[in-house]
């Protein structure tokens, strides 16, 4: 089998990371575009304020901010209408500043689609390819294949004024389409259309965007856009960038309380920080009166009198009768308090166990009654007086010492009457509901006037209405919920 040998070794199987598509994070990678300490200034006003950025081939690339903050001003020096103050920009690894914009295959989509009224939308899609081909029958086939791809082939004939506002969008993209430019530049191209319309043509935006290859930059106002479309999300503030990566990275690990507020609903809790021993600690003791838990555990209740569970001389535990917990319940709870729970292997005498345990016995671990034992490391956050701080292992223990604040998005807040073996509890008063079909969002006003929402789904077509305006309840979430941010 010399033969064999010789033949080149066959391609390794590629592995499973291979497929995904994050050129970002390929130090070989060379992008397409790149903003190299870009300024932009009019007059006195700094519109791009040293600006650098890396965009890379077939990126879906969504830029995301408030009014004003340079979005429209980046593209326009992108398509080459508006003049760079100071820095370069390069695409395909040159300086593209002296390049016109019709020479740079760079295509730019403005939100006003600017349609042209007395032409079909056959002829709207052409007009480009006529200026730069006289070849009629590649023109054709061009047009018939946008046609196809953007799904306007009954609509071909029509002008716009006789089409929907949606189609019209999809003739401006087939129109920016047709010279199959290397970039696509869409200044809030979905701006005009209603929110189902809109959501549809997002899904057909990344159809087409995979289905050419194109590269697109997308400006939108709208972060779910932003966050369902895009391979990455810049998040700018005053003409810089505050935040550039995926939309997962975004919405759970944003890097500054800008980002967690502009993205997606959150609440904000500061306080002290402080740090945390790197060794699991137990759960803080739950109050008997709050929680459920504690009727089963009686480890959780150090505080209650617990007389009538010393040992008896013979070791046995005492085995309470009925009319003992009878006279307990009626003339001793009230000077006492609570009678520690009978364990169930109490409740017959006869199989008292011999030894009773001389320190409280673990919770038994995965019984929803336990409470947890909470992770060690991370930061305490010290955000009331007189509360328990707040857990977030995740906190950067550099962080310690520091007014931080956390942040945590309402569907990791549960909101519950008793209080929850969650890492974090907190009492509060709910405040407002909205009722969102599938999901309520409780917004509940803990110490000190802050306020945190909490998402609960509703499982039920009727939910039944257990908590609602002014309730007193707690919410709770774990150590690991939040994000902690340098306040
Ligand atoms: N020709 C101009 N002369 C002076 N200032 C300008 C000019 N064009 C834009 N600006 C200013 O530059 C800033 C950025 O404008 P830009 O149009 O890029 O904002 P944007 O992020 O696209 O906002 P929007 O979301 O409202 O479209 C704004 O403050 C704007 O007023
Ligand atoms: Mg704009």
């Amino acid at each position: 089998m010399a033969e064999t040998a010789a033949k080149p070794k066959p391609k390794a199987k590629p592995m499973p990371h291979e497929g995904v598509f994050e050129p970002w994070n390929d130090p070989n990678a060379k992008p397409l575009i790149e903003f190299r300490n870009v300024t932009k200034r009019y007059g006195d006003f700094t519109a791009i304020d040293d600006l650098t950025l890396n965009i890379y081939e077939k990126e879906f690339f969504a830029l995301l901010g408030p009014s004003g903050c340079g979005k429209t001003t980046m593209m326009r020096m992108l398509a080459g209408f508006e003049s760079i103050t100071q820095g370069r920009i390069l695409l395909a690894g040159r300086d593209i500043g002296d390049v016109p914009p019709n020479k740079r295959s760079v295509n730019m989509m403005f939100q006003s689609y600017a349609l042209f009224p007395h032409l079909s939308v056959w002829e709207n899609i052409a007009f480009g390819l006529r200026r730069e081909t006289k070849d009629a029958a590649r023109i054709t086939e061009r047009v018939e294949e946008m046609l196809r791809l953007t799904r306007l082939e009954k609509f071909a004939r029509r002008k716009p004024h006789q089409i929907s506002g949606g189609q019209r969008q999809r003739v401006a993209l087939a129109r920016s389409l047709a010279k199959a430019p290397k970039l696509l530049l869409l200044d809030e191209p979905l701006g005009a259309l209603d929110k189902k319309l809109r959501e549809e043509t997002q899904f057909e935006l990344m159809d087409i965007q995979e289905k050419t290859g194109t590269t697109f930059v997308i400006v939108t106002h709208d972060q779910e856009e932003a966050m369902t479309v895009a391979s990455r999300v810049a998040v700018m503030d005053e003409g810089r960038l505050v935040q550039v990566a995926t939309p997962p990275v975004i919405y759970e690990a944003p890097n500054s309380i800008y980002v967690a507020d502009f993205i997606g609903d959150v609440s904000l809790i500061q306080g002290k920080a402080s740090a945390r021993p790197e060794t699991p600690v137990p759960a803080p003791p739950v109050s008997p009166t709050e929680d459920p838990a504690a009727k089963a555990a009686p480890a959780a209740m150090p505080e209650v009198p617990v007389a009538s569970a010393a040992p008896l001389p013979d070791g046995r535990a005492p085995a309470p009768n009925v009319m003992g917990e009878w006279l307990h319940d009626k003339v001793l709870f009230p000077i006492l308090g609570r009678r520690p729970p009978t364990p169930k292997a109490l409740s017959a005498p006869d199989k008292a166990p011999a030894v009773p345990e001389p320190a409280p016995a673990p919770p038994e671990s995965g019984t929803p009654e336990s409470p947890p034992e909470l992770p060690g490391g991370g930061l305490a956050i010290h955000w009331a007086d007189g509360l328990d701080p707040l857990v977030a292992v995740n906190g950067d223990p550099a962080l310690a010492g520091r007014t931080v604040t956390l942040a945590i998005r309402p569907e990791k807040v549960t909101i519950s009457r008793d209080k929850p073996a969650t890492d974090n509890a907190i009492e509060g008063t709910v405040i407002d509901i909205a009722y969102l079909g599938n999901i309520s969002t409780y917004h509940v006003e803990i110490a000190g006037g802050v306020m945190v929402k909490a998402q609960m789904t509703n499982t039920r077509r009727i939910a039944k209405r257990d908590i609602t305006w002014d309730d007193a309840v707690w919410i709770g979430f774990s150590a690991t919920a939040g994000v902690v941010l340098d306040a």
